[in-house]
């Protein structure tokens, strides 16, 4: 029996809705297969236990959790409570920093009768490559007084380790793929840091010449995003274009709410951690209507990240189906429930078996 032990953190807002749901999903996955069994140990860390606490996790979080295979993470965040900057740099990016989670892979791709905004979204599959360690996420700056004015500088860090890493990994995701690497690049308006990354992308695009390239402003490749997803393939992306870009794929599929990650421990010293696009989405929290569909395919991702590609095209061809039924929740136009959604899933799985 090949058994998985898995760090469940819910967190905040819906992320304690869909989180269970997916749970619900990979127990089915064990029925089907007969030999694999999930582990979950949950987590109660979150804005709530903020209040209680006065830190998102204990002094010895991540030394427990770096014993797992893997986190499986909903949302963080409850800005009513407790500051975003707070319970996120204490809680994911502290995971994802410490845990030298660099890559944070991001797909977007139609689904068939999945209501896209979009007028003809028959045929993307694209996949963001998000640089998630560095970049415009620092903490290197501060605020200073000139004269009676208080000014904010927010410094950006991109290493060439830290920008190859990200490009090397877009370079190979790239060759099993549709062999074409977007760069998304900032370089006429960015001094330094933009020109750099141009540069590095240069250099590693000589070293992969079965490769196609390509380099687009930010803006324009945003926009392209909305007009013509059918032309991409793999994007790599600084850490914060790539969290803007990835709430654009998402919303040209249908909705943020089914879109998934993966944050990448690549050189396999810690546990990855996976977690979909979306937040807490407060305006909808308790209402029974957050759509699953992000952290269930987020949870194919952990199982292809085990090796169990298998199980994972399993799960995503449950997705589409009942995705094609109409049976999914009001953000992509039906009246489904959270658990109805989730319950369709697992009866799509245990009939296709
Ligand atoms: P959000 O993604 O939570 O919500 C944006 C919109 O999308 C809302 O209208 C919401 O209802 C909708 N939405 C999101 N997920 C959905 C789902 N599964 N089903 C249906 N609709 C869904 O973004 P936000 O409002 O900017 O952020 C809310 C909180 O979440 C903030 O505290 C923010 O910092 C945090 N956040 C956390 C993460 C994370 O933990 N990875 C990601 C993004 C935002
Ligand atoms: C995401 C989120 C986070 C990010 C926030 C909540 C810090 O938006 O995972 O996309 O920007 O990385
Ligand atoms: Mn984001």
């Amino acid at each position: 029996m090949k058994t998985y032990e898995i760090a469940a953190i819910p967190g905040d807002g819906i992320g304690k809705e869909v989180v269970p749901e997916a749970v619900r999903v990979l127990h089915e996955m064990e029925k089907i297969h007969g030999d694999l069994k999930f582990e979950f140990t949950e987590f109660p860390w979150s804005s709530e236990y903020y209040l209680e606490h006065e830190q998102m996790m204990p002094d010895d979080g991540l030394e427990t959790l770096k014993t797992f295979d893997a986190i499986f993470l909903g949302a963080v965040g409850n800005p009513e409570i407790v500051p975003d900057h707070i319970s996120l740099w204490e809680l994911l990016i502290n995971i994802r920093r410490n845990f030298e989670q660099v890559i944070n892979i991001r797909p977007a791709r139609a689904f068939q009768g999945l209501r896209s905004k979009l007028a003809n979204p028959e045929d993307f599959d694209l996949i963001v490559v998000r640089e998630n360690s560095e970049g415009e996420y620092s903490e290197v700056g501060g605020t200073i007084y000139q004269g009676e004015e208080k000014i904010a500088i927010q410094n950006a860090i991109f290493s060439r380790k830290g920008t190859e890493r990200a490009m090397h990994y877009a370079f190979e995701l790239a060759k099993s793929r549709g062999k074409k690497v977007t760069s998304a690049t900032k370089s006429n308006g960015i001094y330094h840091s933009m020109p750099f990354w141009d540069g590095v992308f240069h250099d590693l695009s000589n070293q992969y010449p079965d490769v196609e390239t390509e380099q687009m402003h930010i803006d324009a490749l945003a926009a392209s995003f909305v007009t013509k997803p059918e032309s991409f393939d793999t994007i790599v992306a600084s850490n914060l274009f790539g969290d803007i870009l990835t709430d654009i794929g998402a919303a040209i599929m249908g909705s943020v709410g089914i879109a998934p990650a993966a944050n990448i421990n690549i050189n396999g010293k810690y546990p990855s951690m996976f977690e979909p696009v979306h937040g807490s989405a407060p305006d909808i929290v308790g209402k029974g209507i957050a759509n699953p569909i992000g952290q269930i395919w987020t949870a194919k991702m952990m199982l292809d990240h085990f090796g169990e590609t298998d199980m994972g095209d399993r799960l995503l061809s449950a997705i589409e189906a009942v995705i094609r039924k109409g049976v999914v929740t009001t953000d992509i136009g039906g009246k489904a429930t959270t658990t109805e959604v989730t319950d369709e899933i697992i009866r799509q799985i245990a009939e296709e078996t």
